[in-house]
């Protein structure tokens, strides 16, 4: 068997001239015929974190062919450095080596890799190559797709950025076996998403396979990650710089920014801040009269089954959550735009919630002890 029929499965983005496939299976790290026809030519970046780095970097550079001018860049792992202060780094190296507009940058590692290497590709000489290797649940289901790139700033999560699409994106189903438990947890708020706002069906699969995706039962998590993919393209193909519909894949994130931004960028992981998030958007659908106690309950049981927190922090009052959520970038004309859901597996983007409703929903919603 030719390596290249190795691949499990290849989704595609449909998005006209900026079109590139979703390749999802085992060891593609190791598979450079997987890689080699996205690069733009010679010369290649690859971008990781200090964690990733010593895992899969020697792998994925053994594997690319004679020839190419490869070089390697590592920057510090975590939220807290996903700043234009390390995309700088990026394009330091990139005119350092002398690289050109047919460079090609290769983002290996989570969200944060993923996000500043395709925002450094973005603006690099007005724009160049780039593939996302995403090596964490997150990045694999969510953040390699889509062409979202960019960096956080104090005042708020991914206030600068662009979009700019890969040329490719590369699952290596294998890397999850290294990934800290708290990471997986994170990576299934975003699985779970998917099934919210959208497919209620995979809303009921996860539910029932929540124990086989913990345990990385590579069927279920196969499984996963390729649903979570499909959902995502279409949205993408549908509205690629969300004016409509991609909205939705925001549920739970302008709750979510506000706890990672209150707490400091690294305290709680993105996915769990968004786990807590889409409680608060279901307890707030309820409030509003559109999905009922039973729908709520099912909701908390399954983010709870997936290891992740259920109260919001201690320490965040309701104006702590509301002075960053007005920053939202979803928000327009100084209304608050949230997303929150008609039934189980259909959202909508909602801008007239009731002041009064939300204030005591962020009131009386549960802290940590
Ligand atoms: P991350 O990139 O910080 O990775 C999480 C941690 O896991 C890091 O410490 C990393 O070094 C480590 N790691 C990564 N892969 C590993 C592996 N295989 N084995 C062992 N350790 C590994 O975080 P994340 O959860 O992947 O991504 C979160 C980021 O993604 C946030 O900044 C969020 O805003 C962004 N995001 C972007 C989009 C988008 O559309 N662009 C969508 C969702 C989230
Ligand atoms: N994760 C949100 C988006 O890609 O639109």
């Amino acid at each position: 068997m030719s390596q290249s029929s190795q691949i499990a499965t290849t989704l595609q983005v449909s998005l006209e001239e900026r079109s590139y496939p979703i390749h999802i299976g085992p060891d593609l790290i190791r598979r450079p015929d997987s890689l080699v026809p996205y690069l733009a030519g010679r010369q290649v970046m690859i971008v990781s974190d200090d964690n990733v780095a010593p895992l899969y970097l020697a792998s994925l550079i053994s594997a690319l062919p004679d020839g190419l001018d490869v070089r390697e860049l590592v920057l510090p792992a975590g939220e807290q450095h996903k700043t234009l202060a390390c995309v700088e780094r990026i394009w330091t190296a990139l005119l350092e080596a002398g690289f050109n507009r047919r460079c090609t940058l290769v983002a290996l590692g989570g969200g944060v890799v993923g996000d500043m290497v395709g925002f450094a590709a973005a603006c690099y000489q007005r724009g160049v190559a780039f593939i996302q290797v995403p090596t964490t649940l997150l990045a694999q289901v969510d953040s390699s797709v889509g062409g979202k790139t960019g960096v956080n700033h104090p005042l708020g999560k991914n206030m600068v950025g662009a979009f700019w699409q890969p040329r490719a994106v590369l699952i290596d189903t294998n890397s999850l076996s290294t990934l800290p438990v708290r990471e997986l947890s994170a990576g299934l708020a975003e699985v779970i998403k998917y099934g919210l706002i959208r497919d209620e069906p995979f809303l009921a699969w996860l539910e029932e396979h929540m124990a086989a995706l913990r345990a990385l039962d590579s069927h279920a998590l196969v499984y996963a990650i390729e649903r979570s993919c499909r959902l995502k393209a279409e949205i993408v193909a549908e509205d690629e710089t969300e004016q409509g519909v991609r909205a939705l894949l925001n549920l739970g994130h302008t709750f979510g920014h506000a706890i990672e931004t209150h707490q400091g960028y690294g305290s709680w992981l993105h996915g769990e801040a968004v786990g807590t998030g889409m409680m608060m958007a279901a307890a707030l659908s309820h409030h509003l009269g559109w999905i009922d106690g039973h729908d709520v309950t099912r909701v908390e049981a399954v983010i709870a089954s997936a290891g992740l927190p259920l109260a919001a922090p201690a320490d965040m009052g309701v104006d702590d959550f509301l002075a960053v959520m007005r920053l939202d970038k979803k928000n327009l004309d100084d209304r608050l735009r949230l997303i929150l859901l008609k039934q189980l597996g259909d959202a909508c983007v909602h801008d007239q919630t009731p002041g009064d409703i939300l204030h005591q929903l962020l009131k009386d919603f549960p802290r940590n002890a």
